[in-house]
């Protein structure tokens, strides 16, 4: 629980590397999940195929996602950066995607752009050379003074291949003096979709996107939408465990039950952009939750606090821990006869309970 302090500008003057600190240390040694919401994922299961008439040596779990080619359809979902143990996090997790051949995402680069001295902490090309990569802003930053030229900058500072600007309208409701100025934002990610030079992909950070939002997206030009549902991290338990107040705390914890589960938050992106990539994430923790969100729709599924409490271990739990997830990905298929994602995309053998 929260300890009390009354002092709300101890949260006005903490530095933007000061308070990705507390997030990653509150993520990594605090219960964050959703308590009172599930991913969704366990309303549905796979009628098993005892005859699958395939050879599981056979199956092919590659696809190619912004022009990139991926071994397997996974991402690890953008988290960090801008202090020395983030960038030592993201090193691990860069050089597990390259070696497993799966895309990586930095969190948000709002942190480099104000003070270029921590750029290296997301600099990860010259261990993961080939992977498809995600640079990461707040889209609400394009109404407190960034632009096309900021949203840029970030793509370059990391050699990127796409953008992600991620909406978290709710957390930074949540924070103390968080940005919460949302107005006219679609109009400025329209912009961007038309003016950078890669694909920009918009993603929630766990309340998932709903099918108007996905519909206004779509037609501004997005490439990707990453659903990001509720069920997995929860950004209201990460605040509560920063709440400096127990009024704080008290508002936070009312939250507890907010947010559309990510087999929700698919099928209605599908229906409000069915021409646009989408990504899933939000609670996946198994390779079964992953090839359940591409049979529901999914191009790709994207997983995050998993992937950090490995990555401060070392490289090689990272890619222990990706392993396992592409095994059970790839049993799940071989159990349902799919001998590839086009197949297991359009399985008649999902079913909800
Ligand atoms: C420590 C941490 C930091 C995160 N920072 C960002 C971020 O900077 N940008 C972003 O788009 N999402 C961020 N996220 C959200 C994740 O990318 C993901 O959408 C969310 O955590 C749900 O996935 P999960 O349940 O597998 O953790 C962060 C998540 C974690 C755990």
């Amino acid at each position: 629980m929260p300890e009390i302090d009354n002092n709300p500008d101890t949260n006005k003057n903490q530095s933007s590397s000061a308070r990705k600190e507390e997030h990653l240390r509150i993520n990594l040694e605090e219960d964050v999940q959703f308590s009172q919401i599930t991913t969704g994922l366990e309303k549905y299961y796979f009628v098993h195929q005892a005859l699958p008439e395939i050879d599981a040596a056979d199956i092919n779990l590659s696809t190619t996602l912004f022009g990139k080619k991926l071994k397997a359809p996974l991402i690890i979902s953008p988290m960090t950066g801008g202090t020395e143990t983030a960038g030592d996090i993201n090193r691990n997790l860069a050089q597990a995607a390259q070696q497993t051949g799966i895309a990586m995402g930095v969190g948000s680069q709002r942190c480099a752009i104000e003070t270029p001295e921590v750029n290296n902490t997301y600099q990860i090309r010259d261990v993961a050379p080939d992977i498809l990569l995600f640079a990461n802003l707040g889209a609400v930053q394009l109404n407190y003074g960034y632009g096309v030229a900021e949203c840029q900058q970030a793509v370059e500072m990391i050699q990127a291949d796409a953008l992600i600007l991620h909406l978290n309208p709710l957390h930074e409701a949540l924070q103390p003096y968080g940005n919460t100025n949302f107005a006219g934002l679609l109009k400025k990610i329209e912009r961007v979709c038309h003016e950078l030079t890669v694909p920009v992909i918009v993603k929630e950070v766990g309340y998932g996107i709903s099918q108007s939002v996905a519909g206004r997206l779509a037609a501004a030009g997005v490439s990707g939408i990453d659903v990001a549902g509720a069920g997995g991290t929860s950004w209201g338990e990460v605040e509560r465990h920063r709440a400096r107040s127990k009024s704080a705390d008290n508002v936070a914890a009312a939250f507890k039950q907010w947010g559309i589960p990510i087999d929700e938050s698919i099928l209605m992106v599908q229906r409000g952009a069915p021409d646009v990539t989408m990504i899933a994430s939000g609670g996946i923790r198994t390779g079964i939750d992953a090839a359940k969100v591409i049979a529901l729709g999914a191009d790709a599924a994207g997983i995050a606090s998993p992937f950090l409490k490995v990555a401060s271990i070392s490289a090689e739990a990272v890619s222990q821990a990706i392993h396992e997830i592409v095994e059970g990905l790839r049993i799940s298929m071989f159990c349902i006869g799919a001998a590839n994602l086009h197949q297991l995309k359009h399985s008649p053998f999902l079913q909800g309970r």
